[in-house]
């Protein structure tokens, strides 16, 4: 893999291929997430180079994922790219099964508001990447833009961007704040983005990291057959999890496994290897929810495709054709 450090388009910030994606620690959706497994998990990432961590303002109902990041990182705050999210928040809702959901709310005020309870739990003064976490359906766009130019102009950030957002929202977004980086599902099966998003991206110098890249572990694997999901296990809802579709794609997975074997690697390790290389692809988050998947993942770092890999990959793909998305989280 290319290990040259990848501009966040024009602001100083430069990530690695790989990124941490602290979402599953935030327990919220895996069982058995302790805070101890969580800070162990963001400490393996920092100790095997993996120094982009990204979270949210909504990843736990009480920031438990910034929170492991704070105690993980401790006095090595200059050594890690830390990259957050605001814009949407957990409301209690009994209605539900567990009793919430999720809020979209772009505001200026409540952007503000959530953007200095990240950085507290975090224990910084600033976000090196600062998301719009998805655009407010509610309000226009160039309102939650205006304030993260805010945050920007006063330190808060060191650079912006926008996740979960069609092309039009991009380009009105960036008429109104330096838009540095956008964030976007990608996978070997879920390629949406190439149409559109992504040429957009890279015409403009807009860097593009991208979210799933192990398609919420299916791509990892290690998922038997008879995999069920508990209720608690958000991945109970996506098509891609269920019945027939849930069988090709693990035949997808078995028919990659040679491909990695040949190579020395395991199937993490070459799926996000190949993601990294994808023209336009700046940089690679993948979730994890222990140390020992961590250190697994970042031996992908060390993992190089050759043209047999990727004409095999390709073939893979080929057959098994895309894959719907599902809803998002
Ligand atoms: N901007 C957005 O709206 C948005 C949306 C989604 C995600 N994200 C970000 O992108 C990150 C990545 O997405 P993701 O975590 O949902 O999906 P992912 O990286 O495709 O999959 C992560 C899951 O794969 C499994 N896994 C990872 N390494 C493994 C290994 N070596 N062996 C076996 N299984 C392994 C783990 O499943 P288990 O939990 O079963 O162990 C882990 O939770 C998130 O953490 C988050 O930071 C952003």
């Amino acid at each position: 893999m290319d290990l040259t450090p990848r501009s966040l388009g024009t602001s100083p910030v430069s990530i690695g291929p790989l990124g941490l994606g602290c979402w599953p620690l935030a327990g919220m959706t895996r069982e058995g997430v302790t805070a101890e497994a969580a800070v162990a998990t963001v400490r393996a990432a920092v100790d095997a180079g993996v120094a982009h961590l990204d979270t949210a303002y909504c990843y736990g109902e009480h920031g438990e994922s910034e929170r492991a990041i704070q105690a993980a990182v401790g006095g090595r705050r200059d050594r890690v790219v830390i990259a957050g999210k605001c814009g949407i928040h957990w409301e209690k809702d009994t209605t539900k099964t567990p009793p919430r959901r999720q809020v979209v709310d772009g505001r200026p005020e409540r952007i503000r508001a959530q953007v200095a309870e990240s950085l507290a739990r975090l224990g910084t003064d600033h976000l090196d990447l600062l998301y719009l976490h998805a655009p407010d359906p509610a309000i226009p766009i160039e309102e939650s833009a205006g304030e993260l130019q805010r945050l920007l102009d006063a330190g808060q950030a060191r650079a912006i961007g926008l996740s979960n957002a069609s092309t039009p929202l991009l380009a009105r977004f960036a008429a109104e704040c330096p838009l540095h980086a956008c964030q976007m599902h990608f996978n070997m099966l879920q390629r949406e983005i190439e149409a559109e998003v992504l040429p957009w991206c890279r015409s403009r110098g807009v860097a593009m990291v991208v979210y799933w890249p192990l398609m919420k572990g299916l791509l990892a694997g290690t998922m038997e057959r008879n995999r069920v999901f508990p209720a608690s296990d958000s991945r109970h809802k996506y098509p891609m999890f269920q019945g027939l579709e849930f069988a090709r794609n693990l035949d997808f997975v078995e028919s990659l496994r040679p491909v990695a074997e040949r190579l020395g690697h395991t199937l993490p390790d070459l799926v996000l290897a190949w993601t990294a290389e994808q023209p336009g692809i700046t940089g690679v988050l993948f979730g994890a929810t222990s140390p020992e998947q961590v250190c697994e993942n970042a031996r992908a770092l060390a993992c190089d495709l050759d043209d047999e890999a990727r004409t095999a990959i390709r073939a893979a793909i080929a057959a098994r054709g895309q894959v719907a998305s599902g809803r998002a989280v």
